[in-house]
């Protein structure tokens, strides 16, 4: 199975931009598995509610999932990309999952970052994985990964790859990911943006690249550089992540002691 990433660098609000750049990138790519960053077409750091909303997509209905929607199908790949979904009121800082035969679902941010929690509502989706025939591929996006629940909710549901869009901003993602995927013998692919925003006065956010692909021994597949855009793809076993013995004596998940982890 290959399995990649990109990384990009956005110009914030100019969606339609954004994804013809992406789509270019992707036009001779092959693989079964691509993931982008989070916000992935309309950029990150929004000034106002009023700006989330308006570049906020209903899903499926929307521009970005109907022209991920069109690059799954010429590509016949599977495709996990973040983007900012209105539904009704609400913004979610969401992921799609679309394949050749169309939209898979949705994944709604579940820990919201920094000034996130001003113009997005809380993910209630819930931690979801997905079986795309090659293997089962659950979602989070960025800061997800500072709460080691996210990983291991999915690892329970059965995900043998985590796909993570991410824009990060703090230095610690990258080098804790291995940890995430030993813990749970899983695959990851951390698709980062690069560049940097400072928008309507606020402070600048720069964002870190290193976007990554992890094995399920904690071993950096693939890493990306801190500035440069790049689309990677490398080859992996999906079901190296199916067996969790870690020993004759111990199974990752079934060794696990719930009872001793309540409050
Ligand atoms: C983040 O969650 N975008 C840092």
């Amino acid at each position: 199975m290959k399995i990649g990433y990109g990384q990009f660098k956005p110009v914030f609000g100019e969606v339609a931009h954004n994804l013809d750049r992406v789509s270019r990138a992707l036009a001779k790519v092959r693989c079964d598995l691509m993931v982008l960053p989070e916000l992935f077409a309309s950029g990150y750091q929004f000034v106002s509610k009023s700006e989330v909303r308006d570049l906020s997509e209903p899903v499926p209905d929307g521009q970005t999932t109907a022209r991920l929607c069109e690059l799954a199908r010429a590509r016949r790949m599977h495709i996990v990309a973040g983007l900012p979904e209105r539904d009704g009121n609400r913004c979610y800082n969401s992921a799609v999952v679309v394949g050749p035969d169309g939209v898979l679902g949705c994944y709604r941010k579940t820990h919201l970052f920094f000034e996130e929690t001003k113009f997005f509502s809380p993910g209630d989706s819930g931690f979801r994985v997905w079986d795309i025939g090659a293997a089962r591929i659950g979602v989070m996006v960025c800061f997800d990964w500072f709460y080691p629940e996210s990983a291991r909710t999915l690892a329970l549901k059965g995900a043998d790859i985590i796909c993570h869009p991410s824009n990060l901003v703090l230095p610690y993602c990258p080098d804790s990911m291995p940890t995430r995927c030993l813990e749970n013998r899983v695959f990851s692919i951390t698709a980062n943006r690069i560049g940097s925003e400072a928008r309507g006065g606020k402070n600048r956010l720069t964002y870190i690249g290193n976007s990554e692909i992890v094995g399920p021994r904690g071993k950096i597949l693939k890493r990306a550089p801190e500035k440069r855009e790049q689309v990677a793809v490398v080859t992996i076993d999906p079901t190296e992540a199916r067996d969790k013995s870690l020993n004759r004596y111990n199974d990752l998940l079934r060794d696990r002691r719930p009872d001793c982890y309540r409050r």
